[in-house]
């Protein structure tokens, strides 16, 4: 081969390769939906919350790119699955405000026996409007910022995120009945390090769109803070789980590799 056959082979895997992935991850990847069902043990003291199914979807980031058909088609996935309980774990937007009436025309269809919650993301504190909450909540969409909800069984709570804003884990949990399971949504991960309660069963997070960019083996590539130590998947600490979400949107660029859009079904066993 001679030296500048070479050289233009060179050149052309060095740009080719990236631009092909990038292709595929903002034309192909970008629009699946994977749906990921998981079945989650409980401990024996959380056995009430036994039978119910969750569905937990988060980081939609509709300002960055966001595509209604998608959040369309997740709703349709939820709502086929007859599910009790929904959590939307947060990042509803990345910097526009506005970007909330879109998505909720879509999120506003959801239909579950018992609820869907709300939590607050970092991009919803850092760019906070009182419009999100209001919208939201037209929606049918209970936010739950530090609060719980009380159900005969359980209990529902939500945390305000970690990063953006203000947590009150302490006096939020102090203000739940003794004795009932909690389930919890808190939009950054690393935060389950935080919890000795055992009252607590299941945390479900999001924030780290499981890295959005991932390398076959190595896994993702950057991870943000207060979500490297639990960048995806279910996790277990003593009585309590940890599910996170991969979430279903993309910031900054407009592509997700080997980390497809993820609606999750979470099953809970006895
Ligand atoms: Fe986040």
């Amino acid at each position: 081969m001679n030296l500048s056959r070479r050289k233009w082979l060179l050149r052309s895997a060095f740009y080719g390769i990236p631009a092909a992935g990038f292709g595929y991850g903002s034309g192909i990847e970008k629009q699946w939906l994977d749906v990921t069902r998981l079945e989650v043990p409980l401990s024996p003291e959380h056995a009430a919350l036994a039978g119910l199914k969750i569905a937990v979807m988060g980081d939609f980031h509709h300002d960055d790119f966001g595509d209604p058909r998608l959040i369309r088609r997740a709703v349709e996935t939820i709502n086929a699955e007859g599910i009790d309980l929904v959590f939307l774990v947060g990042d509803y937007i990345s910097d526009d405000p506005a970007a909330i009436e879109p998505l909720c025309e879509e999120l506003q269809n959801l239909r579950p026996r018992l609820g869907t919650f709300g939590v607050w993301g970092n991009h919803d504190r850092w760019h906070a409007s009182h419009v999100l909450e209001q919208v939201l909540t037209n929606a049918g969409v209970r936010v739950l910022s530090n609060l719980g909800q009380e159900f005969p069984d359980f209990c529902v709570v939500g945390m305000d995120s970690h990063w953006g804003g203000v947590p009150r884990l302490k006096e939020t949990f102090h203000n739940l009945p003794p004795g009932k399971p909690i389930l919890l949504a808190w939009h950054e991960p690393d935060t389950f390090d935080f919890h000795t309660d055992p009252r607590l069963a299941l945390q479900m997070s999001g924030h780290t769109h499981g890295g959005q960019i991932c390398a076959p083996v190595v896994g993702p590539l950057l991870l943000p803070e207060y979500g490297r130590k639990y960048p995806y998947g279910l996790y277990r600490k003593d009585t309590a789980h940890l599910f996170v979400t991969r979430g279903i949107g993309t910031l900054t660029i407009p592509a997700r590799f080997l980390c497809a859009p993820e609606v999750a079904i979470l099953s809970l066993k006895g």
